[in-house]
């Protein structure tokens, strides 16, 4: 089997005591290719005065090779670029977009760089798999430095219909970038016809498969079902005093659709006043990005609008919304999601949202709670027992929750059997294998090809 090398702008190397992980990318990732024989090559999350030789260490299979970026290289290429030029525009956001030609310049020098300390670890027959919009460019840098390997590239969040991309004043250079790979690979079908349809606007008439990303469901429900009888899980069921508990698990971003989420639950107080004080919402959102301005700014709005809710909702005995923008370690939020009554997962638009796929997994079947899930996010595609809701409209979020606080336990029943079986279906390993399958295998059919 050729050597499987990955490469994406986070790479979860294992440490004892680290912080948890908090991001999809890394998660399914790390899940997909345990085990294998592989080079996983990124960015270490660190800066360093100048550029360096990335540092590498091997453990069993795997060898991680990480290179610091400069303070000026995670301006412009991580909280510029990237995040306040892609991820806006991406997520549908265009009037948060900020367009810095430098930024653009620093994100493309980033990637050339990397590209130059990757290739001389390069073998011929290795199988390279390049991951997410900060590195759009990666196989047109290899390709200029004569590498031939096979190289492919997945998509981990939407992309958006080619009149919102055509905004974007390099766009027509990215796409052409993309044309250096030999398969491209998105979440959803609708995100692979628009990139599709963006790249036949510019005469690269490559096709795009659909290649929604899975997860260990086995292993997180047995960690779920471990976790309930640890400390931590056992500290939050007796602060509830029986309240239903509604949990919503995020990074503190602005596609997660948080402050109308919290309207929506404060709605769901305001219309349907039997859930009064038999209710309590935890979110835990960690904060994330935060030298960009816009993160900053959801914080404090959040900040506000819990503080309000409280105020206005609040007893002497009982705080609608709890709120907390810590990391939790894996196992723990297993336990919360086990818990909880509702899964409130409401993102204004996600590539595919794993946390949905996480309470699923992490239910008792004999006693599931009910999803409430955004229609704009990948997972609605494949989680048909969820209630989904239009995440802009405060009104039907509280709908939402309403329905799924009165569900009565056979229809819960029923709703996440469907939903353990569309996961059933779609592992991180299923979902890993597919896309390298069809990368080893030029001509081989593309799954819901655009
Ligand atoms: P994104 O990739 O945009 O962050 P996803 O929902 O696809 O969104 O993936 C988020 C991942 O990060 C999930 O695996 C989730 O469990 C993890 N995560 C989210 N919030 C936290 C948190 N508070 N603590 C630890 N992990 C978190
Ligand atoms: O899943 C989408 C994604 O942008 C990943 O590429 C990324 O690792 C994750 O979200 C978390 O974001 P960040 O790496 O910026 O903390």
């Amino acid at each position: 089997m050729a050597r499987l090398v990955i490469v994406s702008n986070r790479v979860p190397v294992p440490r004892p005591r680290a912080a948890p992980q908090a991001g999809g990318l890394a998660v399914a990732l790390a899940e997909a290719v345990a085990g294998r024989e592989m080079l996983w090559f990124g960015w270490s999350g660190e800066t360093a005065p100048t550029p360096a030789a990335p540092s590498v260490i091997t453990l069993g299979a795997a060898t991680y090779a990480t290179a610091h970026l400069t303070e000026a290289e995670r301006r412009g290429y991580y909280g510029g670029f990237a995040n306040a030029t892609l991820w806006p525009l991406l997520h549908y956001r265009m009037g948060l977009a900020e367009f810095r030609r430098e930024d653009h310049e620093t994100w493309r020098a980033v990637n050339a760089r990397f590209a130059a300390l990757l290739a001389p670890m390069l073998g011929p027959d290795d199988l390279v798999w390049v991951h997410d919009f900060h590195l759009f460019p990666f196989a047109a840098a290899l390709r200029a430095l004569g590498q031939r390997q096979r190289i492919g590239f997945f998509l981990h969040v939407p992309f958006p219909p080619p009149a919102l991309f055509e905004a974007l004043p390099q766009g027509g250079r990215i796409l052409a970038d993309l044309g250096a790979y030999d398969l491209l690979g998105a979440q959803t079908r609708s995100d692979a016809e628009n990139l599709r349809a963006a790249l036949a606007g510019v005469g690269i008439p490559m096709p795009v498969g659909a290649f929604p990303v899975g997860l260990d469901a086995e292993g997180f429900a047995r960690e779920a079902a471990r976790a309930v009888a640890g400390a931590e899980v056992r500290r939050l069921a007796a602060s509830l005093g029986g309240r239903a508990l509604i949990l919503g698990v995020d990074r503190l971003d602005y596609a997660k659709g948080l402050p109308q989420r919290f309207r929506g639950y404060a709605a769901l107080l305001r219309r349907f006043p039997e859930h009064r004080r038999r209710v309590t919402f935890l979110q835990v959102a960690p904060v994330s990005r935060n030298e960009v301005a816009q993160y900053r700014a959801l914080r404090r709005e959040l900040d506000e609008l819990a503080g309000r809710i409280n105020g206005e909702h609040g007893e002497i005995d009982w705080i609608p919304i709890r709120w907390m923008t810590r990391a939790l370690p894996r196992a723990t939020l297993a336990g919360f999601h086990r818990l909880a009554r509702i899964g409130l997962v409401t993102p204004l638009r996600d590539g595919m949202n794993l946390v949905a796929k996480e309470f699923v997994a992490a239910q008792d079947e004999a006693d599931p709670g009910v999803l409430v899930l955004s229609r704009f996010a990948g997972a609605a595609d494949e989680l048909k027992g969820a209630v989904l809701v239009n995440p802009h409209d405060p009104d039907e979020i509280a709908e939402g929750l309403d329905a799924a606080l009165r569900m009565g336990p056979d229809e819960r029943r029923e709703r996440a059997a469907s939903d353990r079986a569309a996961l059933a279906a779609n592992s991180a390993a299923d979902w890993a294998r597919r896309f390298l399958a069809r990368l080893a295998a030029p001509g081989a059919p593309l799954p819901h090809a655009a």
